[in-house]
């Protein structure tokens, strides 16, 4: 399925495709488009079943989603992407290069993991499937936030967690649960890190309890050549709670690429 995108900058620039985590959609690019445009041709994509790309009829895998995203790359006739995902995002960032390896020139992980769920993570899957069946995604946002962002910044209700409260709501219920069953059953990635051989960045917030920087350290530390920046004070979304280390981490980066 040729999901729903974003496309700016110049044609010809480097072209850097952004994957947003869950259950949020491209809009949480928006302090990277911002920063990147003038340089860059930075494609966002809407996930299947998130944002503005319908779930389809349902049942998929994160391969589904890397799927979409080949065809997206073909549709926009990009060879080669530098390739960027968050948590989720993540996930698909590493299964992409992973099973296409020619189609990716540089890897940006933020605030995600290559192993996938434990036990205790899919019964949580699980209960998060019945919570916005039975009701609805203010429900799951309720839980959802605590985790997503330091006491602090929850308390002080600010703008990024107020942006991301909205994400989360206005989210397609069953699109929801489908990515929830898709994250629940995908591959434990961790011992191909060793043969990603691509530039690669891993980025995470030292307060993510999520994916924490210890697992971030883990994963730069068998991906060969990778670099790590961890970001100061910022939780699971540090793009969108910490705009600019975060985008200070990237603009390098990409600038060396
Ligand atoms: C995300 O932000 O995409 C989620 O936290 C990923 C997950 O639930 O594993």
């Amino acid at each position: 399925m040729l999901p729903e995108y974003t496309l700016a900058g110049p044609a010809g620039a480097t072209p850097i495709l952004l994957i947003h985590g869950f259950p949020f959609d491209r809009t949480q690019w928006e302090p990277q488009i911002a920063a990147l445009v003038t340089d860059h041709r930075v494609i966002a994509l809407d996930l299947r079943g998130q944002g503005r790309t319908p779930a389809g009829d349902g049942g998929y895998l994160i391969e589904f989603l890397v799927d979409d995203v080949i065809e997206l790359l073909d549709h926009l006739e990009l060879e080669r992407v530098c390739v960027c995902g968050l948590s989720m995002g993540g996930y698909v960032a590493l299964r992409l290069v992973d099973r296409h390896p020619d189609r990716v020139h540089g890897l940006i992980l933020c605030d995600t993991r290559a192993e996938a769920d434990s036990n205790e993570g899919r019964v949580a899957r699980a209960g998060a499937v019945r919570t916005i069946r039975e009701h609805g995604m203010a429900k799951l946002a309720e839980g959802l936030l605590p985790k997503l962002f330091p006491a602090g910044e929850l308390e002080a209700d600010t703008p990024a967690v107020q942006r991301i409260r909205t994400l989360v709501e206005r989210a397609d219920p069953e699109g929801a649960c489908h990515a929830l069953v898709a994250m629940a059953a995908r591959l434990d990635l961790s011992d191909r890190l060793a043969s990603i051989d691509t530039p690669c960045l891993v980025v995470v917030g030292s307060e993510d309890t999520l994916t924490p920087p210890d697992d971030a350290r883990a994963m730069q530390a068998q991906i060969p050549g990778a670099e790590l920046v961890v970001i100061e004070g910022a939780g699971h979304v540090s793009n969108l709670s910490h705009p600019e280390p975060f985008n200070a981490a990237l603009l390098p980066f990409l600038a060396a690429l």
